[in-house]
């Protein structure tokens, strides 16, 4: 081993560490602190109304105010159906990724942290969905097999890489929905958890992106790029599945039509990937086939 490896192991452990014992002193159990009791208050919405699909749309204007709550509430199940989609994809990705390696090892120890957080986390997801009165959101059928193959073959850097992507995604729209007052007061105590919790998991998804890129051919990370946008891509555009407007009592066909145009939600989604794209560049992912699969999904 070399002075620099010896030195880049002892950065990795540290990191580690630190993620371990942020963990022990600040995580949640949503079993008890989530109000799974009160029922559900239809006066709120289930995400800031300016983060639904419609939003700014002739649909819109015509919506009763009570047809936008229902919306944005099919809408948060659908995101969080989503979230549990990949959340089961990354667990298994990190179960494969630390099998039989060193379990003295912080790193290990933090692996299987990460796994039991999402564990909850998809408990979580689920109780919530289904608390929105939202049947079960799952992304197309070709999609749901992508994933099954990603999940099962995809290793290092690029499995680092795809689950920052997700992870990404979801914290800049949970922040604004935890702190929104319009928003159901369960639906902020999920979201506040799911942060907290997810920047710990965004740290350590860097660094191995970051050092599993190291000193990489210049094919390989040609490679990553273009696998990582194709991932991210699935994952953006299964996030709002196309059931939710039948679900929420409007026309399917006509929102679909107007939600696929709509420039705002366009610009909410570019200027909250900003941090992330300008990451992915740092580490030389944003290459010309990857940038294309990113502006199709409106992250850049
Ligand atoms: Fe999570
Ligand atoms: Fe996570």
């Amino acid at each position: 081993m070399t002075t620099i490896d010896t030195h880049d192991q002892a950065d990795r452990q540290s990191v580690a560490r630190r993620l371990l014992e942020s963990s022990e002193t600040l995580s949640y159990d949503p079993a008890r602190e989530v109000d799974w009791e009160t029922p559900l208050d239809t006066d709120y919405h289930g995400t800031s109304p300016e983060w639904s699909t419609l939003y700014g749309t002739a649909y819109w204007d015509e919506m009763t105010e009570e047809q936008r709550r229902e919306l944005t509430r099919q809408e948060a199940a659908s995101v969080a159906s989503t979230g549990i989609w990949f959340e089961m994809i990354l667990q298994q990705m990190i179960l494969r990724d630390f099998y039989a390696k060193d379990p003295t090892d912080p790193a290990f120890q933090w692996a299987l942290t990460e796994i039991a957080d999402e564990c909850r986390h998809s408990i979580m997801f689920a109780r919530g969905a289904a608390k929105l009165g939202a049947p079960a959101y799952r992304p197309k059928r070709h999609v749901v097999e992508l994933g099954r193959a990603f999940k099962a073959v995809a290793f290092g850097e690029a499995a680092y890489a795809a689950i920052l992507v997700a992870e990404e995604v979801l914290d800049v729209m949970q922040r604004d929905w935890m702190r929104d007052e319009r928003v159901v007061p369960f639906v902020r105590t999920i979201n506040n958890i799911h942060v907290v919790e997810e920047s710990r998991h965004m740290k350590f998804a860097r660094e191995e992106t970051r050092d599993r890129l190291r000193g990489a051919s210049r094919p390989r990370r040609q490679f990553t790029a273009l696998v990582v946008s194709i991932a991210a891509y699935h994952i953006v555009t299964s996030m709002w599945s196309d059931e939710v407007y039948a679900n929420a009592g409007l026309d399917t066909k006509r929102a679909v039509r107007e939600a696929k145009a709509n420039e705002h939600h366009k610009s909410m989604l570019r200027s909250s990937c900003a941090g992330l794209m300008e990451f992915l560049d740092s580490c030389g992912l944003l290459t010309r086939p990857a940038t294309y699969f990113y502006q199709r999904a409106n992250l850049i």
